[in-house]
């Protein structure tokens, strides 16, 4: 059972808010009566008629992508370059599937993408600090000094990032290069990139492998899977 204004706007009627407002107007029918209070459940059972419209209701999917390069992890990109969404599309895929959180432009790896909005919210929250391991790599000679400090806590923003795990993977002497692999909880804002800068190493490279309990194995850049019945259980657990 799902909320009325959830199940509109997973069926993209109008956001959650536009679909409240069109429940309490009278504009919605559930099961050939018009309900304007908030707060009704329906299950996939009930029939939803909007405006006289019967909602199209989609079964949930989940899917995890290899996100390549100079891909935008958005549904649409008003400049027209190419979205995390479109690879999808263009394998045929037609549900209205969105990104769990965002990986940047130039930013390869593990990104979930899925049409349970309930789920993507409740992973995207703080609350649950889904791990993410991420692969840098930086500019620079990383010393132990710079990856204790990642561990301990870098100023981002003003604000202290939380405990995360580092190993150094390897230095380039002649480059002047280091790739890190960096575990972290949090996921805000180029969290990654801005806290190898608190320690003056820019980030040149960045790829993450894993996501909570998945990870991108078998799946080249580019490539996309449906998830196993059991990893969206465990996302689902996790998450409770
Ligand atoms: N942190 C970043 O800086 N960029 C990403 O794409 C992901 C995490």
């Amino acid at each position: 059972m799902e909320r009325l204004q959830k199940v509109m706007a997973e069926a993209g009627v109008a956001s959650r808010r536009a679909s409240e407002k069109l429940i309490a107007s009278g504009h919605v029918q559930v099961n050939g009566k018009t309900v304007t209070e908030m707060g009704i459940k329906v299950s996939e059972h009930d029939e939803v008629i909007v405006d006289g419209v019967l909602l199209h209701r989609e079964a949930h999917v989940y899917y995890l992508l290899n996100k390549p390069r100079s891909v935008i992890t958005s549904a649409h990109d008003d400049k027209g370059r190419r979205t995390v969404v479109d690879i999808l599309k263009e394998e045929g895929i037609e549900e209205r599937v969105y990104p769990v959180g965002r990986l940047d432009y130039d930013t390869t790896g593990i990104l979930m993408l899925t049409n349970d909005g309930d789920l993507a919210n409740r992973l995207m929250h703080p609350k649950f600090e889904v791990e993410k391991t991420y692969i840098a790599k930086v500019r620079g000679i990383i010393n132990n000094n710079d990856l204790k400090q990642l561990r301990v806590g870098v100023k981002v923003n003003g604000r202290l990032t939380k405990k995360a795990k580092t190993r150094l993977i390897e230095t380039d002497q002649r480059k002047k290069t280091s790739l890190v692999k960096l575990t972290i909880h949090e996921g805000r804002y180029h969290q990654v990139k801005l806290m190898f800068d608190a320690v003056h190493h820019p980030v040149i490279k960045l790829h993450r492998e894993t996501y909570g309990p998945l990870d991108l194995h078998g799946l080249q850049s580019g490539e996309f899977r449906e998830l196993k019945p059991d990893e969206v259980k465990l996302l689902k657990k996790m998450s409770k």
